[in-house]
């Protein structure tokens, strides 16, 4: 069902979107926003801030319309140019939610049975998770079809959302008898930034919900918050090796590796080649230098935007008005396809 050939004539587009619901960390810039920048000059590109994600898990209703102009404006400080994308709050464009309607009609029990966030976000008791959290990828998927959206910048833990996003699209095609009305789009991950892990654990990834916030990098951390996180990161004893292969069964170092080849737009490759032999004690130190070389102006951006909310709201209005344009005449659509009233 997730044939990637498809005969979709469309044009290319780009949706992704970030949860209002916590703090932004590295893995969130270099997995998101920073692909988020580049794709805006190839494809008209359209970035939500999914507050109906959030409130799947409780959110404080104060805290969240604050959190909302923070992830936009953490948008716009990464270089998000809203002239060229449309920056909007998913709750401001109901299309969203009523495709979503429709997408839980098509949609099997058994494929959300699969989805492993749902499984790590409900923990153990599973009967107490919403109704909103086990089907939050159907509404996923709904943020990326009802733009028709062929790309999507995001971390590698979306992969499965994405899958997911394309099963619908295929099945929704083939049940309405519509060949390539939906796209089946292509998820946008590579690279060294796509999957950050945990500072203090190489094999977890780095996550809002880790209950030590030295295990990540916060954009709003200052460069002594920074270095000293850098410096008390987890490592072994050994130096860096010459070439890739010497990182295998060392996943901190990997992670840290990683991390200076996000930053730096290099290759991890060539981040050993400058560094092969040295030990930690002289790696870390150019890391946490180059972390705040690329955050610092970042954050002091975001406190910028943030004290002037005005200026957010006119990006966030203007992104919403744009992103309906697009998105109402795709649901029109979908609506005459499904059969509803008046046909
Ligand atoms: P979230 O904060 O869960 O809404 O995630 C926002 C975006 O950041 C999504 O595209 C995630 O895939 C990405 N992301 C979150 N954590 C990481 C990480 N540790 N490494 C890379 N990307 C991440
Ligand atoms: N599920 C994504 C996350 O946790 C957020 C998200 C919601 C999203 N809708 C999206 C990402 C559409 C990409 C496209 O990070």
């Amino acid at each position: 069902m997730t044939d990637s050939k498809t005969a979709y004539a469309g044009p290319q587009r780009v949706l992704s979107g970030v949860q209002p619901s916590g703090d932004l960390h590295l893995g969130n810039y270099l997995g998101a926003l920073v692909k988020f920048v580049a794709l805006q000059d190839q494809m008209e590109c359209l970035y939500c801030v999914v507050d109906l994600h959030a409130i799947t898990t409780w959110q404080e209703p104060k805290r969240l319309t604050a959190q909302t102009r923070e992830i936009a404006a953490a948008y716009l400080a990464a270089g998000v140019d809203p002239k060229k994308a449309a920056i909007f709050a998913q709750s401001a464009v109901p299309a969203h939610a009523e495709l979503a309607w429709i997408f839980q009609c098509v949609a099997r029990l058994g494929w959300l049975d699969r989805m492993t966030q749902f499984k790590e976000k409900s923990g153990k008791h599973k009967e107490r998770a919403s109704v909103g959290l086990y089907t939050y990828p159907v509404l996923q998927a709904a943020d990326i079809l009802v733009y028709k959206a062929t790309h999507v910048p995001v971390g590698e833990d979306q992969k499965q959302h994405l899958e997911l996003t394309r099963d619908i699209a295929a099945k929704f095609n083939h049940d309405f008898d519509a060949p390539d009305f939906f796209p089946l789009t292509q998820p946008v991950i590579e690279g060294p930034g796509a999957r950050v892990m945990s500072l203090r654990d190489g094999t977890a990834k780095m996550s809002k919900s880790d209950p030590s916030d030295q295990s990540r990098i916060n954009l709003t951390d200052d460069a002594d918050a920074i270095a000293a996180k850098i410096r008390k990161a987890k490592t072994d004893p050994e130096p860096l090796p010459e070439a890739l292969d010497g990182l295998a069964g060392r996943p901190e170092a990997d992670n840290l590796v990683g991390i200076f080849a996000a930053l730096s737009g290099r290759t991890k490759a060539e981040v050993l080649a400058e560094f092969a032999g040295q030990g930690f004690g002289r790696f870390k130190p150019a890391l946490a230098e180059l972390l705040t070389a690329r955050l610092a102006p970042v954050t002091a951006e975001m406190r910028r935007l943030l004290a002037d909310p005005a200026q957010i709201d006119r990006v966030l209005a203007d992104g919403a008005e744009r992103a309906r344009a697009v998105a109402e005449p795709i649901l029109a659509e979908t609506k005459r396809i499904v059969g509803f009233w008046p046909g």
